[in-house]
């Protein structure tokens, strides 16, 4: 077996924090960079009959232990998000909502599963807003109660193991018992999230006295027990997701803990919980140069974005023009910009309003649209041009307001492919870092309600994405599969709030346009533009090319870009690995 650890936790280099400003999308990111490791500029690894890429390597390592002992991709998924829950708990767990992209090797399919977090029935479009109908601060809207949606993730890891698991559902939360129960070392990516989140966690006391012990920030190196969440996963195990996380005392406690944040409490039932379920979806797919890039469709914008960027991206030769070119970045840049517009507009869950699906993804739709980077000039569109385009609908259009929500970055993402060629590309979150800072039986509560708009109309005309009972928030999330002839070539996806778009679609525009392999596209710098400022990545290439793309006309601003990228490609039978050296995670293989 080829491990690549890096070199392992203890040579994360941590790099400096950036101060916490205040409810300020652009500057707030609260699971920010703090390490680089080593892996930026180190080759992939290489395997020949399974492989994982995951945040963290005690996930991985649990993953990796069920494929070499048979289990099938989906085990290995199972096993790893009940680790990553318990070592990285900032980023996902029980209680948050996850996406399945799956290409299930002997009936040569692709599915998508929807475990993404639902609105209480109790919610109404004004959950966001005080008394006088603006919108509230982003932080005042997620600590608490209030921005709790139900949790998807245990009714899609039941779900999922149901379809394809091989291996007993008991016998795939061993690992993460054991590590709650005997204890696992803190990261020195947790002790530094954890630092910065002080006050906020402080705010609910299960949350500090796990956090924050004797007052203190947990510290990296120290070894942290869960008993609860072994409690917690032992009423799962044994009972299913009904009985043992939606019903009993699971949901009891979830249900009043939500209740009872008096500073701010949320409306999240019994019934609520009782009535959770996982939904299948169409995968979205779009074509680009020669394959097919697939995801998840609605409640995600993910698949539709990024599917966009590529159709509009792919109208011009960016593999001439080369990863150096400021001339690359303005398409990628513009085409990245065309396409938020329409997000912002058209996408939410579109089993409450109407959209154009269809029509947003349509090669002639996507063609008209890069013709308005065609300018005679070469310079960046401005800022008047960069409007939601008219997609075609399959029935009667529907008027929206542009929506206005936040998506701050947090979030894991995982890929494995087993023996048998059984692909996972998954992402799963629980919002914020540290979610809605509520904890129950060992595990947080997502913040994921404050994905929807905070407005629900713009001068009388409704938002797309605003909460509604039972409604699922709008994602960015963007597990991937890449599929050539019928087969997967690229399995890829991130965390980092609504910047996963651009982070995919760059890598897979580096892997497949700029032949670098899929460790090299990964760790390759960032250049996100979403909505006008072009965001490049500090202490990377990208910052050189800020003088170059300020004379195009963009508004430039050098940050950390913290991605979460893990992705495996398949070339020839062999599979290739790439693990984001932005974050902890590695890639195991046989
Ligand atoms: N909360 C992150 C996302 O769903 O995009």
């Amino acid at each position: 077996m080829r491990a690549f650890f890096a070199t392992a936790l203890t040579t994360l280099l941590l790099g400096s924090l950036p101060a916490l400003a205040q409810q300020a999308a652009d500057s707030v990111a609260p699971e920010i960079g703090t390490a680089q490791t080593k892996k930026q500029a180190g080759t992939p690894v290489r395997g020949k009959k399974w492989m994982v890429a995951i945040a963290n390597p005690y996930a991985a390592q649990a993953a990796a232990d069920v494929l070499r002992s048979d289990g099938s991709a989906i085990d290995a998924a199972v096993a790893a998000q009940l680790v990553l829950g318990l070592v990285e708990p900032q980023s996902s767990g029980l209680g948050g909502g996850a996406f399945l992209v799956y290409f299930d090797a002997e009936s040569g399919k692709l599915t998508t599963l929807d475990g993404r977090e639902t609105a209480p029935a109790a919610a109404t479009p004004r959950l966001f807003q005080n008394q006088a109908g603006e919108p509230l601060k982003f932080y005042d809207a997620v600590v608490g109660g209030r921005s709790v949606g139900t949790p998807g993730t245990p009714a899609l890891l039941e779900e999922m193991h149901a379809r394809w698991g091989k291996q007993p559902w008991d016998k795939l939360f061993a690992p993460a018992k054991q590590l709650a129960t005997q204890g696992f070392v803190v990261s020195p990516r947790l002790e530094a999230l954890v630092e910065l989140d002080q006050v906020r966690l402080s705010v609910h006391p299960k949350t500090a006295a796990y956090f924050l012990p004797d007052g203190e920030p947990l510290k990296a190196g120290s070894t942290l027990k869960n008993p609860a969440y072994a409690e917690t996963l032992a009423r799962l195990s044994k009972n299913g997701a009904k009985e043992g996380f939606y019903g009993g005392e699971t949901a009891k406690s979830v249900v009043a803990t939500v209740g009872s944040f008096t500073a701010n409490p949320g409306l999240l039932n019994l019934s609520d919980l009782a009535n959770y379920q996982t939904r299948e979806r169409k995968p979205v797919c779009s074509d680009y140069q020669e394959v097919s890039v697939c995801g998840m469709g609605p409640p995600s914008s993910g698949a539709l974005t990024v599917g966009q960027i590529l159709g509009i991206a792919g109208n011009f030769d960016l593999k001439e023009l080369g990863p150096e070119n400021p001339e690359s970045w303005r398409i990628v840049g513009d085409a990245s910009r065309l396409a938020f517009a329409d997000r912002g507009r058209y996408m939410a869950d579109s089993d409450f309003v109407p959209m154009p699906t269809k029509g947003l993804l349509k090669p002639d739709y996507l063609s008209a649209r890069a013709d308005l980077l065609d300018s005679e000039d070469g310079m960046a569109m401005t800022g008047d041009a960069v409007t939601p385009g008219d997609p075609s609908w399959d029935h009667a259009a529907v008027d929206y307001a542009d929506d206005v929500s936040l998506e701050l970055p947090s979030t894991t993402h995982f890929a494995i492919v087993d023996s048998q060629g059984n692909a996972v590309s998954m992402t799963s979150t629980i919002e914020n870092a540290f979610g809605s800072r509520l904890m129950v039986g060992g595990f947080l509560l997502n913040n994921e309600l404050t994905d929807f708009s905070f407005k629900s109309h713009d001068n009388g005309v409704p938002i797309a994405n605003r909460v509604e009972p039972g409604k699922r928030p709008r994602s960015s999330m963007a597990p991937t599969i890449v599929m050539k002839d019928g087969k997967p070539v690229l399995v890829i996806g991130s965390p980092g709030g609504s910047r996963i778009i651009g982070y995919v679609a760059k890598t897979i525009i580096a892997y497949l346009d700029w032949g670098m392999d899929i460790q090299a596209a990964i760790s390759s710098p960032h250049l996100v533009n979403r909505f006008g400022t072009y965001d490049l990545e500090e202490n990377t290439d990208a910052a050189n090319l800020a003088p170059e793309l300020e004379k195009l006309g963009y508004e430039v601003k050098i940050r950390d870009l913290n991605s979460g990228l893990h992705g495996i490609a398949i070339e020839n039978g062999e599979l290739i690995g790439g693990a984001d050296p932005r974050r902890e995670g590695i890639v195991l293989a046989e």
